[in-house]
């Protein structure tokens, strides 16, 4: 039988390709026997531990995926999910992606407000993975210079370079906003600014005291904490890992600052940094992000007058051996 084929919403289109995945990963193997006696329940439940909190869209996708399949999904779970999407896509280089509002505008970098817990996000360097941009700044919102540092990943003992901060303070980092451990966004993952762990900062309601004293401990000046199962990252120093349960820190997304525009692009990623999750390579993804051309490899608001298609990619730079997870 051909497998069926389902039109379905971007937003459940990547959620359901996070779910295939742990289908399918030894470790979080999906049982299909238990699926075909418990029906949907057990599908949800599983969903819930292994992808994260579904809110009440994801719980109306799924459902609405079983009874739409109706004897496919008794015959199988995995068919059923994968029948939602084409192959993966992959990109030869990094594309060159100007950072804009929801409006299309572009960012100017020394208009990003400092800490501003309610952060910007775009998506890089494929659909769906989305992307934290945040102007660091002290407890008093000075934006201040975050160095290049030595980013330690725990699954592996082995670090990366991570180049530190750009704009006109250097202040502006970039770093996934999907978990590494399970894949959670936001407002599952967040960001508390500094203004909670200078001396006598209170508690914030949301985030745990282990993993405060942990950051306090470590002298992190500010935190990205996962509410899903508690990991947290330092953005100081390269998403570095400050509590598990993830073994991997967020990868970043290397960022270049036009003095003469104020202009922020997204223009590549460390190859020896562990990928997005969820991905084996950040090349490969989902779906080619909307501005990107398939046929000059650039997003095509980026192609202004002189300017060649091979200007607008990056070559990947040579970190030496890539990332090996195992
Ligand atoms: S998904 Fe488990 S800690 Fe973030």
């Amino acid at each position: 039988m051909n497998p069926v084929k389902i039109i379905i919403k971007r937003d459940d289109f990547i959620f359901a390709k996070r779910l295939l995945w742990k289908m399918r990963n030894k470790e979080t193997r999906f049982d299909e026997k238990k699926f075909m006696k418990e029906g949907k329940d057990y599908l949800i439940d599983y969903a819930e531990k292994n992808v994260g909190p579904l809110d009440p869209s994801k719980r109306a996708f799924l459902k609405g995926l079983l009874i739409g399949i109706g004897v496919i999904a008794v015959a199988s779970a995995v068919p059923l999910i994968n029948s939602l999407n084409p192959e993966e896509v992959t990109l030869k280089k990094f594309p060159w992606m100007i950072i804009v509002n929801s409006d299309g505008v572009p960012i100017e970098a020394s208009k990003i407000p400092v800490n501003d817990p309610e952060i910007l996000l775009f998506e890089y360097p494929m659909l769906g993975d989305i992307t934290f941009l945040i102007n660091m700044g002290d407890e008093n919102n000075n934006p201040v210079e975050i160095p290049p540092t030595n980013v330690l990943i725990p699954q592996t003992g082995k670090t990366y370079y991570f180049p530190g901060g750009v704009g006109p303070h250097k202040s502006i980092v970039a770093y996934s906003a999907i978990c590494q451990h399970l894949g959670c966004t936001p407002p599952e993952i967040h960001f508390y600014p500094p203004q909670y762990f200078k001396p006598g900062g209170v508690v914030p309601d949301f985030l745990p005291p282990s993993a405060y004293q942990a950051a306090i401990s470590v002298g992190a000046k500010s935190v990205i904490h996962c509410d899903c199962h508690g990991s947290t990252y330092d953005p100081w120093h390269g998403a570095a890992v400050i509590t598990g349960p993830t073994v991997r820190p967020l990868p970043y997304v290397q960022l270049y600052w036009d003095p003469n525009t104020d202009y922020l692009y997204a223009i590549s990623m460390n190859t020896n940094a562990p990928p997005i999750m969820d991905h084996t390579s950040d090349l490969e993804g989902a779906a080619y992000l909307d501005s990107y051309n398939e046929n000059t490899e650039c997003p095509k608001f980026l192609l202004s007058k002189g300017k060649k298609p091979t200007d607008c990619y990056t070559k990947i730079q040579d970190y030496g051996n890539p990332f090996q997870g195992e």
